[in-house]
C-alpha cells in the first residue's frame, strides 16, 4: 500500500426529513447568508419556499441563476454581493454547478485578487467563507470534496482545482430531493460519479490494494445497477439513495488511499467539450471515456483487465469496454461526438483547448496535443 493522506471534514446529514437541522447548522457560522441557487429547478420542486421558511431568522442575500457549467462572470457577481453585504456563510442549494460556484465565491469573498488567478495557479487559496450545501443533483461529489470547476467565458477555459478551505462544513443529502431529476441528467450524473472512480482505478500506480479496490468496485457496480432503476423509476427511493451516497463517496478521497495515481484524463479532455459546446459534463464523459479506454488498451492493460473482470464479469479488456459502452447506451447517454453534433474538423481545436488544462493538471507529458487528438478520433 502506498503512503497517503486522507482528509475529509464534511459533516453529512443523509436521508428523509433532515432539512429541519439546517437552521441549527447555519447558525453556527453567523446570521448573514448568501443563498446560492441555479436557474429554476428549486422553485419548481418547492424547495426554494421551504428554504426561505427555514431561514426566517437569518438575513438572506440571494444569488440565483447559476448556470449548468457555471461561468466566471456570474461568479464575480456573487463575490461582489458577498463582499458588499459582508456575509458570514454561503448556503448552496442545487447540483455541482451551484456548489462549485459557491466555492469560488467563498474564496473570492475573502480575497483582494481576482478569483481566476487561483484557477491559473497564480495564488494559493488560504481561506474561504464557510459553505453549507443542500444537494439536489447527484454526480459531481462537490458536496463532500474540495474541488470545483468554473468556465472563463472570455478565455473559453473550463478549469478546476482543489483547495482544502472550501470543503463544505455540512452537506444535507436527502434522496427525495432528487426524484425530479430527469432521466438524461440522472444518467449523466451516474456516469460522472462512475468515472470519478474508474479513472482512478485505471490510472492507479499500485493495482494491489484490496480494501481500496473493493470500495471502488463496489461503488462502480452499485452505480451501474441503480442508475438503470433510477432512469426508469425516478421516484424509487432505494435507487436514488444508493446513487447519491455512491456519488458522494466517489470523489471524497476514500478511493485514492494507497493506490496512487490521481489523474483524470477523460475529465481533462471532457472539460473542453463542455467549455466549447456547453454540453453536460456527464454526457461529455460518456463520449470521451470509451475512446480513452480504446486508446489505452495496451498501456493500461493490467487495470483495464482488472476492471473488466471485477466490475462487469468479463474476461478481456475488449469485452470490458463493450460492456461499459452498453451500460452507457442502456441508460440513454450519447457515446459518440456525432451524437452531440461535434464534427471531426473541430478535433484539433478541442485538443488544443484540453492541452491547456493538461498543463495545469501536470498531465502534459503523457497527453501532448497529438495524443489528445488520437483519443478524440476514437470518439467519432
Ligand atoms: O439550474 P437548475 O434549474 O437548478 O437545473 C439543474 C440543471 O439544469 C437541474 N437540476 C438540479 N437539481 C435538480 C434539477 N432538475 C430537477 N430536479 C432536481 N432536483 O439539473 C441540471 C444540471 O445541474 P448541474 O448542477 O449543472 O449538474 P451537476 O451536478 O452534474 O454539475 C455539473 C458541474 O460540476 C462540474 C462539472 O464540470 C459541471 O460544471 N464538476 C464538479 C466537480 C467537483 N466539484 O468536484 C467534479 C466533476 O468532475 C465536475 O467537473
Ligand atoms: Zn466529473
Amino acid at each position: 500500500m502506498l503512503n497517503f493522506v486522507y482528509f475529509n471534514p464534511t459533516k453529512v446529514y443523509f436521508g428523509k426529513n433532515i432539512l429541519d437541522k439546517l437552521p441549527k447548522e447555519l447558525s453556527k457560522y453567523g446570521k448573514k447568508v448568501l443563498f446560492v441557487y441555479g436557474q429554476s429547478s428549486i422553485k419548481r420542486i418547492g424547495l426554494y419556499d421551504r428554504i426561505i421558511d427555514l431561514l426566517k431568522d437569518f438575513e438572506i442575500i440571494e444569488h440565483g441563476g447559476v448556470k449548468p457549467n457555471p461561468v466566471l462572470t456570474h461568479t464575480r457577481e456573487g463575490i461582489k454581493k458577498a463582499k458588499e453585504h459582508k456575509v458570514d456563510v454561503i448556503l448552496a442549494v442545487g447540483g455541482g454547478s451551484v456548489i462549485d460556484e459557491a466555492k469560488a465565491i467563498a474564496i473570492g469573498a475573502l480575497s483582494d485578487r481576482d478569483v481566476w488567478d487561483y484557477f491559473e495557479g497564480k495564488a494559493i487559496v488560504e481561506k474561504a467563507l464557510p459553505i453549507i450545501t443542500v444537494l439536489t443533483m447527484v454526480g459531481t461529489g462537490s458536496e463532500m470534496n474540495s474541488g470545483f470547476v468554473i468556465t472563463n467565458e472570455e478565455k473559453k477555459a473550463k478549469f478546476g482545482f482543489r483547495a482544502e478551505p472550501v470543503f463544505p462544513k455540512v452537506s444535507f443529502l436527502d434522496p427525495t430531493l432528487t426524484f425530479t431529476i430527469p432521466p438524461d441528467q440522472t444518467a449523466y450524473g451516474a456516469v460522472d460519479a462512475f468515472t470519478h472512480v474508474s479513472e482512478v482505478y485505471w490510472n492507479k500506480t499500485n493495482p494491489d490494494v484490496d480494501i481500496t479496490n473493493g470500495i471502488m468496485e463496489s461503488i462502480m457496480k452499485s452505480i451501474v445497477k441503480w442508475s438503470k432503476v433510477a432512469v426508469l423509476e425516478p421516484g424509487n427511493y432505494r435507487a436514488r439513495a444508493e446513487l447519491m451516497w455512491c456519488s458522494s463517496l466517489a470523489l471524497s478521497g476514500i478511493t485514492w488511499c494507497g493506490v496512487g495515481g490521481l489523474s483524470l484524463p477523460a475529465h481533462m479532455i471532457e472539460h473542453s467539450l463542455s467549455a466549447l459546446y456547453d454540453i453536460a459534463h456527464g454526457a461529455g464523459l460518456a463520449i470521451v471515456t470509451p475512446g480513452w479506454m480504446k486508446y489505452m488498451k495496451e498501456k493500461r492493460k493490467t487495470t483495464l483487465l482488472q476492471f473488466a473482470k471485477n466490475v462487469f464479469s468479463k474476461d478481456s479488456v475488449d469485452e470490458g469496454i463493450l460492456a461499459f459502452e452498453n451500460w452507457l447506451k442502456e441508460i440513454g447517454c450519447p457515446t459518440r461526438l456525432s451524437e452531440v453534433n461535434i464534427p471531426e474538423k473541430d478535433i484539433p481545436e478541442i485538443a488544443k483547448n484540453a492541452y491547456e488544462l493538461a498543463k495545469v493538471w501536470n498531465m502534459a507529458e503523457e497527453y501532448p496535443v497529438e495524443t489528445i487528438e488520437e483519443i478524440l478520433k476514437l470518439c467519432l
